[in-house]
């Protein structure tokens, strides 16, 4: 198998295992308060950006000197051209687009980085909601402060 054929499974193999990570987060529930009524009263949790964010923490470091990992470090990315930290290896189609990081283009890029570059290096899918998905980029342009 080529060095890219298997770097592509690799990175295929780790954003499998942190969406399975994500989806059970989702599914823990907070409290189990008895109203006095004798109803259970189980609010799922939403979760904070700083949460979501542990899905992408296995590839992405985000403090301000943080080492790259399998994705470039996430600090100061908003506002910066896409493909342009240094000492990052992009894929020819990340490098090709004109994109400039600002929270929209996050928000879409998180929601579906295929879709918005095909053909990217990012194979990472999840099953975020708009809503998640914007507390998530707020945490990472937040960090950056
Ligand atoms: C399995 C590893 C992996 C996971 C998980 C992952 N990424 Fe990535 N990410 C990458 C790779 C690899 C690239 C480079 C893509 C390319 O070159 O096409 C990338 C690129 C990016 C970029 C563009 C960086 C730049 O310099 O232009 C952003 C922004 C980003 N990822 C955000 C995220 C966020 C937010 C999450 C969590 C929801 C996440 N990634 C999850 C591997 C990952």
């Amino acid at each position: 198998m080529s060095y890219k054929a298997r770097s592509a499974l690799i990175i295929l193999i780790l954003g499998i295992c942190f969406d399975i990570n994500l989806s059970s987060q989702e599914l823990s529930f907070q409290g189990n308060d008895i109203e006095e009524s004798g109803a259970p009263n189980v609010k799922p949790t939403l979760l904070t950006g700083e949460q979501l964010y542990t899905a992408c923490s296995g590839c992405h470091s985000i403090s301000v000197d943080g080492a790259h990992r399998v994705g470039p470090n996430l600090y100061g990315i908003n506002q910066q051209p896409a493909a342009s930290r240094q000492g990052v290896a992009y894929s020819d189609a990340l490098t090709a687009t004109k994109i400039v990081w600002d929270r929209p283009a996050l928000i879409g890029w998180v929601l579906s980085a295929e879709a918005m570059v095909p053909n990217t290096w990012m194979l990472y899918h999840n099953h975020l909601s708009p809503i998640e998905a914007e507390r998530l980029v707020d945490y990472i342009i937040s960090a950056s402060d």
